[in-house]
């Protein structure tokens, strides 16, 4: 029986070529020649090949989007045939599923399995829910509340942005990016998606797919390329309307200064350190169980990562043993063997800063329940699934987002209000509550300042249901009708009669 993955033969194909750039319905060069490596990180090695974009491809991009969306290249078709066409990558998505499953699992780490089965179906059916909401945009009609003796039509209506620049991060490169493109295109904006420079492939074959399902030329443009150049340039560009920005939080604060300067519209999902709270009369089973996916589900790299474990102090011992021996029991390694039920960390880099936390924990005073080493396995970047105890409030391990599978464990007193120790961080992401009494599920959920509470269940996502960030972890939400309103704007019309 075959353990590893076996690379199709279409994608070994896709990867002796080097991948392009889309610009106005044309797959190109980096103007310059340019170009950068697309490693494995579950080996170390080059996968293949991206442009690098120039300033000027970015103009490009930029002017293909703008005139397409001047033009009503997109808008001009009714609101069903964008929706048809819409759902039409999402059916494109599933019957390519293995192929894009495989470019998943390539340079973003994800095992196969997860990639096939939980990320490329999901990233379909975020297509086919904003396929739905393009023949639903609606606007309402209003009276006028103060003018006297006189008779008015007064209507709002929706209208698109203008051009989106959407810039994704590599922890889940084809939902990300599906979860921005598709609400752009639903709202009738024309796009330049950036990608992360670490996970190009999955986004790349999305837009070839794009274009197969009807998506007009100029629409839809992919840059690939430093965010630091790139995303810079697009944040910074007069003819960009519209910026959604999905990475950390240093780099949405730098994106809210270079949008400044033609008052672009802002959306930042960013970074998070989301406490989990276990109760005494939690289904402890339940619980460990959740506590430990939240943590180590895509090796951490999730930004509604169950970071921060509260446990009430009478149970604390039971959950830290459930939480090691499910931590040892994890099976660490390449995201191509079957096996594996934790990939890598996304680069070399990253896992080197992950392991500077841990060092950073350790000379705090905190100490290491598990894990807390490399594991050393045919040049991936992995980490063992780690545990700390003995932390407290100040450490940077307790306050920082570390973006990989490291978990820092508290204690609470029963008489302790748990909400206010929970909400002693800068980050307001998400946050999960493990009880069965559901009166205190309820209050405990109001209390905690975060865009999203998980009550006995945590990272469950679905399209319908808002998601951002309170405090410093974001602006604005995505999904649901409130991320398609994020592409729109809102326009008053009164007429006097
Ligand atoms: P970021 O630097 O924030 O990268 C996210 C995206 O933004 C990438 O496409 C990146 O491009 C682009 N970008 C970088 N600098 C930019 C700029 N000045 N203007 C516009 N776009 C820019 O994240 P990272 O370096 O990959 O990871 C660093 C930390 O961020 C992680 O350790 C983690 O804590 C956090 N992070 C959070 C999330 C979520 S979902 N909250 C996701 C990823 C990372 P390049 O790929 O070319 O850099």
């Amino acid at each position: 029986m075959t353990t590893h993955h076996v690379i199709s033969e279409s994608v070994v194909q896709r990867l002796k070529c080097p991948q392009r750039l889309l610009i106005d319905g044309a797959w190109v060069h980096s103007s310059n020649g340019g170009s950068g490596e697309v490693r494995n990180p579950s080996d170390g090695k080059i996968l293949t090949s991206y442009s690098v974009a120039t300033r000027d491809d970015t103009n490009a991009a930029v002017q293909a989007a703008r005139s397409s969306f001047d033009n009503a290249i997109w808008t001009k078709l009714t609101p069903a045939a964008r929706g048809k066409i819409l759902w039409k990558v999402a059916d494109l998505m599933d019957e390519n599923a293995e192929e894009l499953a495989e470019l998943e699992m390539l340079d973003a780490g994800k095992p196969f399995a997860d990639a096939r089965h939980g990320e490329v179906p999901f990233a379909a059916d975020c297509f086919r829910y904003y396929a739905g909401w393009c023949t639903k945009i609606e606007g309402k009609t209003t009276e006028l509340s103060t003018v006297p003796d006189a008779r008015f039509h007064i209507y709002s209506r929706r209208e698109p942005v203008g051009v989106a620049a959407l810039i994704v991060p590599w922890n889940g490169p084809l939902v990300m990016a599906s979860w921005k493109i598709a609400p752009a295109l639903a709202a009738g904006c024309s796009c330049v998606v950036k990608p992360a420079t670490q996970t190009p492939l999955s986004t790349l074959r999305l837009g070839e797919l794009m274009a197969e399902a009807g998506v007009p030329p100029g629409v839809i443009n992919i840059l690939t390329g430093a965010g630091s150049e790139i995303g810079q340039q697009l944040a910074e560009h007069p003819d960009v309307d519209k910026i959604s920005f999905t990475g950390s939080t240093s780099v949405g604060k730098s994106i809210i200064d270079a949008a400044k300067g033609n008052l672009k519209k802002v959306t930042l999902e960013l970074g998070g350190k989301s406490p989990v709270i276990i109760f005494d009369d939690a289904d402890l089973d339940a619980a460990v169980l959740g506590a430990a996916q939240a943590i180590f589900s895509n090796a951490g790299q999730v930004c509604v990562a169950g970071s921060r474990l509260y446990i009430q102090e009478d149970i604390y011992n039971r959950v830290i043993d459930g939480l090691s021996k499910f931590a040892s029991e994890l099976k660490v390694g390449s995201a191509l063997n079957y096996e594996t039920q934790m990939g890598p960390l996304i680069s070399k880099g990253h896992l080197d800063s992950v392991c500077n936390f841990i060092e950073s924990a350790k000379r705090e005073g905190a100490s290491t329940v598990t894990g807390g080493n490399k594991i050393l396995d045919g040049g991936g970047y992995f980490l063992q699934p780690t545990v700390f105890a003995d932390v407290n409030h100040d450490m940077h391990i307790v306050q920082e987002e570390v973006f990989g599978p490291v978990l820092v464990t508290m204690p609470f007193r029963s008489n302790e209000d748990i909400s206010l120790i929970a909400n002693d961080s800068q980050y307001g992401l998400a946050a999960s509550i493990w009880t069965k009494d559901i009166g205190k599920a309820h209050k405990t959920a109001a209390a905690i300042r975060a865009g999203i509470v998980w009550i006995n269940c945590h990272g469950i996502p679905d399209m319908s249901v808002p998601f951002g960030g309170y405090k410093q972890s974001g602006w604005g939400r995505e999904n649901g009708l409130e991320s398609l309103l994020q592409y729109m704007e809102l326009k008053s019309v009164v007429a006097k009669l």
